[in-house]
């Protein structure tokens, strides 16, 4: 029994993800560190799954309990999370309506019609594209989408931008800890170092919760993908702060708690660098392991920058937490025309 018992989740995903080790990457990386893999992206039957599951998990309850009928959700045209809003809406019979902002400055031809807003559409949601660019708070264009539903007879549901500034959005990513410890009793061995893409921050920031009682937050590597460092590491510390006194962890999270690398994030949200179609390549040219332009494919340039620097100790264990995202490709097949 743990704390996190006392709080009710709604099934969505197949259970624990599993831990891979990669052997070729590792190899690739000179072989001084090894690199594993948690495969969030393999988590569940919804909708190819991916991290918004496990956090949408513990507000589903909420979201039954409040008598709504339409789950209202906002993110990027190629929205991972607002997929997964679609997706658990249609597996627990309600509405959906979405609002994707025009977050990333691209413009392959079929950028709208492919990968996540096709799958979004196919589940039923009432998906609307608007004009306005990326920012990770929130935003007016949702009030009013839950105004609009409210105004044609629904009940909303708000769920913010990757499910970050809801009160139980760091949840499932506080449970992420207990299960990676009780696979590190299997595996006999901990990991050093748990690296991870951030930019609404409740993945990184239940990790920091999680993973704070064995001494091991500031051990979780936020990689930035979002170009606003700022904000993201000030949405970091304030959810993880609340999270904490929720559950009532008995630690405060402090900025020493919070690793996030800027580094990598260039040029812009959602464009993905020389350097970021680089490492999305070696990771699939290694080991089949698909990584997408905006999220993964940055923090895993990051981690093999960082092992390339010496970051990590010789002897390292490093666990590469890829939180899903391949969708998106699709609308950035120009780019990876040859390959
Ligand atoms: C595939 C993928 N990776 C990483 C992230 C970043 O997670 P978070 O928004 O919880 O910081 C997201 C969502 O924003 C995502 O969809």
């Amino acid at each position: 029994m743990t704390i996190l018992d006392t709080f009710e989740r709604y099934p969505l995903t197949f259970g624990p993800t599993p831990i891979e080790y990669l052997p070729r990457l590792t190899q690739a990386l000179g072989g001084n560190v090894e690199i594993y893999a948690k495969r969030e992206d393999c988590n569940s039957g919804l909708a190819l799954g991916g991290n918004k599951l496990r956090k949408l998990e513990y507000i589903v309850p909420d979201a039954i309990a409040s008598g709504a009928d339409t789950l209202v959700s906002i993110g990027g045209v190629q929205s991972n999370h607002t997929r997964l809003v679609a997706a658990t809406a249609a597996k627990i019979g309600m509405k959906c309506r979405l609002v994707q902002e025009s977050w990333v400055p691209h413009e392959d031809a079929v950028y709208d019609r492919v990968g996540n807003i096709l799958m979004t559409r196919i589940m039923g949601a009432d998906s609307r594209i608007v004009d306005d660019g990326f920012d990770i708070g929130i935003r007016q264009s949702w009030e009013d989408a839950m105004q609009d539903v409210r105004d044609n007879g629904g009940i909303p549901y708000g769920i913010p931008a990757g499910a970050s500034q809801h009160k139980y959005g760091c949840l499932g990513y506080v449970a992420f800890a207990d299960e990676v410890r009780k696979q590190e009793e299997e595996l006999g061995f901990k990991f050093d170092y748990i690296v991870v893409c951030v930019v609404t921050g409740s993945t990184q920031g239940g990790m920091i919760v999680g993973f704070k009682t064995d001494g091991r937050a500031n051990r979780v590597i936020g990689i930035d993908a979002s170009g606003t460092v700022e904000q993201t590491r000030a949405q970091v510390k304030d959810i993880a702060q609340k999270t904490a006194k929720l559950i009532k962890l008995g630690y405060e999270i402090t900025d020493d708690d919070i690793h996030i690398n800027p580094d990598y994030a260039y040029p812009a949200y959602g464009v993905p660098s020389h350097e970021t179609n680089e490492a999305i390549r070696l990771g699939a040219q290694t080991e089949a392991m698909i990584t997408d332009p905006v999220y993964e494919g940055k923090s895993l340039q990051g981690m093999i920058d960082l092992t390339r620097k010496g970051f990590f100790a010789d002897g390292s264990k490093v666990l590469y937490v890829h939180l899903g995202g391949a969708p998106a490709l699709n609308g950035y097949s120009y780019t990876y025309r040859n390959g």
